[in-house]
């Protein structure tokens, strides 16, 4: 996982392992909006992985409640004090919001919406510009 910036938001760039991709199945009877049906978002992230390569994910991260930045945790399986139908992904620390590994936020919590999908294109295999 790497950060970098875009407009003065946090832009998180993550190679994703098959584990995690697949707890992205696992979740998705967890989540607001599992197919990302959010108008705004590129048509490229409404698909199971959010991406336009399935293992690169690419999104702002700032939770979509009142704007804290979830943190970097990367929880695989049961952890204590987490919530038990978090199959891993991010955790705002402010209210409690938790997002899988596409940054798709689980129901019942205040984030409205999932963390969103910057525009980006990839010029190449290692080059990846956003906006
Ligand atoms: Fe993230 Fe409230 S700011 S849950």
């Amino acid at each position: 996982m790497m950060t970098v910036e875009w407009r003065g938001k946090p832009v998180w760039i993550i190679n994703r392992t098959e584990e995690m991709l697949q707890s992205l199945v696992k979740a998705a009877d967890l989540l607001v909006d599992p197919k990302c049906e959010e108008p705004q978002q590129p048509e490229y992230c409404k698909n199971d992985t959010r991406s336009i390569k399935p293992n690169l994910m690419v999104v702002v991260g700032i939770c979509t409640h009142l704007g804290c930045s979830p943190g970097q945790k990367f929880k695989t399986g049961a952890e204590e004090g987490m919530p038990p139908e978090w199959l891993g992904g991010f955790l705002c620390p402010c209210h409690g919001s938790t997002f899988d590994f596409a940054g798709r936020v689980y129901k019942n919590k205040p984030a409205p919406i999932n963390l969103p999908v910057p525009p980006h294109t990839y010029l190449s295999d290692t080059r990846l510009v956003i906006g």
